[in-house]
């Protein structure tokens, strides 16, 4: 990786039963207005994917996470731009749209239904048979 080389982390959220996934509407920048991401950001220089997923999901959703593995694909979003995810948990609060339009826990079916529907930010589509296949799961 090269020093100018960027990470974008995102949350994939699931509650205690690992049935449903948390996503959030993005409210900007218009291309993507009203599709739904897993939600994170930019990892600052300085910085680790687990602390900017930690940091962007307080500031964003108002929650304390427990952060756990990566998921498999990475995306390129442009050149020097990459989007990872790492599966998280809730640990203390209740989620709200601090910066997103809206929030919505999805179960598998639906999760598949809103990709195949263009619902979802194109790049996120990467990881919905991974999660497909977890949710649900015993
Ligand atoms: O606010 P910050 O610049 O840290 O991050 P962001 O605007 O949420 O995301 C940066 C870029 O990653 C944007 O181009 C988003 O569309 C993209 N992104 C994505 O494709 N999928 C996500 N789950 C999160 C971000």
């Amino acid at each position: 990786m090269t020093p100018d080389e960027r990470i974008v982390v995102a949350g994939a959220i699931v509650d205690h039963e690992r049935r449903m996934l948390l996503l959030a509407q993005r409210r900007y920048p218009a291309e993507v207005a009203g599709l739904w991401e897993l939600p994170g950001g930019k990892v600052e220089p300085g910085e680790n994917a687990e602390d900017a997923l930690r940091r962007e999901l307080a500031e964003e959703l108002g929650v304390e996470v427990r952060v756990g593995a990566m998921l498999t694909e990475r995306v390129t979003l442009r050149p020097g731009l990459t989007l990872i995810a790492l599966r998280a948990q809730i640990v203390t609060g209740i989620p709200h749209a601090a910066e997103h339009e809206a929030l919505a826990w999805v179960d598998g079916p639906t999760l598949a239904d809103w990709a195949r529907d263009g619902a979802l930010i194109p790049a996120d589509t990467a990881w919905v048979p991974e999660l497909v296949g977890e949710l649900g799961r015993p």
